[in-house]
């Protein structure tokens, strides 16, 4: 398996849109962090829930959203390959002309990221002069087209201009992405954590106060996840603990299934014997009830105030670290709400001494920041507090920032 990469498939408005969805399932399954940007009209073919369900992130649209981070610039500047499928007459001659009146223009424009395209209309448009001198213009200029096929069109009429079938898409878009992040390479040969054993906790627990209650938190997994499908991307034979995740997890891993702390603790620590990197994503509960009721509490049994008692948890990272074994690489996370960046270094130094761990990913969590977004900004630290990698973008990328430190550690005491 490649490397994961950040893939944009831009979709427009031609009935082949549906067949898009393939596509962007085809790449997501092969680990990518694929980014669906679709044009209006693509909308009205294909519902964006579909595409967000099977791209696993947000589908982006609108020209005028997200303009606080940039956004029609930003997807263009994070892809790694850029697929347009299915590209329309229309769009391929904004395309050729550089227009950028949608946000699929203006992402391409912004992206030095290789192009692909998979052009679909009806016979008579694809032979039309116009389309010819565009197609001649985006070869021109690099651009890889791909298909159209011939046979059965969108009517009774059957013909050139059919687009590609999805799988022959992914191959000639992987074997361009191949050629332009690993310098002619196959990344397929990029496979630097082959062999070694990766154990990830990732979600929130969630503590039962009774049968339908619980304390929990807001971690949605998507950071624990994406270092799940890159670390299997980059070779890894990988065993995820699962808390209550708001993603699926990639397909092709060992995925165990947790609810609580004292589970999650469970799994990690059978997993663990048999990991030679530990990475504690998960979000685990300090606290739990001291007594779990059998049936639900009653408001006008209990009155106006119900008070909670709590008893800590076990540290199942610092338990992990203290009885690890000989070259087993230990990483811990660190979610704080510390607005000064020299302050949250400084809760980081304490507590990567603290838990005993090799690493610790610390990042800076809010009401709107960290949790459940697409999107992380972390620091990595090292066990002497110094800072070994400081990362953002997509929860993808920082996942392949985190890995690339341990791909390049060995502990030998
Ligand atoms: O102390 P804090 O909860 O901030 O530590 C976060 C790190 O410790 C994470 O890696 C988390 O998975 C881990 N942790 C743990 N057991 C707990 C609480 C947190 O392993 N009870």
């Amino acid at each position: 398996m490649s490397p994961a990469r950040t893939i944009v498939v831009g979709i427009t408005g031609g009935i082949a849109a549906y067949k898009a969805v393939n596509v962007v399932r085809a790449f997501v399954l092969l680990g990518h962090d694929v980014h669906v940007v679709a044009t209006p009209a693509a909308l009205r073919f294909v519902g964006r829930p579909t595409l967000e369900a099977i791209s696993r992130n947000r589908v982006h649209s609108d020209l005028y959203e997200g303009v606080a981070e940039v956004r029609h610039v930003a997807i263009g500047q994070g892809a790694d390959l850029i697929v347009v499928a299915p590209a329309t007459a229309n769009s391929i001659a904004k395309l050729a002309a550089g227009l950028a009146d949608d946000l699929l223009g203006n992402t391409i424009l912004a992206s030095t990221a290789p192009l692909v395209i998979a052009p679909a209309m009806h016979t008579e448009m694809w032979n039309n002069a116009a389309t010819v001198a565009n197609i001649a213009i985006l070869r021109a200029r690099g651009v890889t087209i791909v298909g159209p096929g011939v046979g059965q069109l969108t009517g009774t009429d059957s013909g050139s201009g059919r687009m590609e079938e999805p799988d022959t898409i992914v191959a000639r878009a992987l074997c361009v992405l191949d050629e332009s992040v690993n310098d002619g390479q196959p990344v397929g040969q990029v496979q630097d954590l082959a062999g070694r054993r990766v154990l990830i906790s990732a979600g929130g627990t969630r503590e039962p106060l009774d049968p339908v209650r619980f304390l929990g938190n807001r971690s949605s997994g998507k950071q624990g996840v994406a270092l799940a499908a890159a670390a299997a991307a980059r070779g890894a034979s990988v065993t995820l603990v699962a808390a209550h995740l708001e993603v699926a997890p990639p397909v092709g891993i060992d995925v165990r299934t947790v609810s609580t702390a004292a589970q999650l603790q469970d799994a990690v620590t059978e997993a663990s014997h048999e990991a030679d990197v530990i990475i504690m994503a998960a979000a685990v509960a300090d606290y739990r009830p001291a007594t779990v009721q059998t049936g639900k509490i009653k408001k006008d049994q209990v009155g106006q105030t119900l008070t909670l008692e709590l008893v800590r948890n076990p540290d199942i990272l610092s338990g992990l670290a203290a009885s690890r074994r000989q070259g087993q690489i230990i990483i811990g996370f660190a979610a704080e709400t510390e607005e000064d960046a020299d302050a949250l270094i400084a809760v980081g130094r304490e507590k990567i001494r603290r838990k005993g761990c090799d690493y610790l990913v610390l990042n800076r969590v809010g009401w709107t920041t960290g949790f459940t977004t697409d999107d992380n900004a972390v620091v990595v630290l090292d066990v002497r507090g110094a800072i070994v990698k400081d990362a953002s973008g997509t929860k993808m990328s920082v996942a392949n920032s985190i890995l690339d430190v341990i791909a390049h550690t060995t502990i030998s005491d």
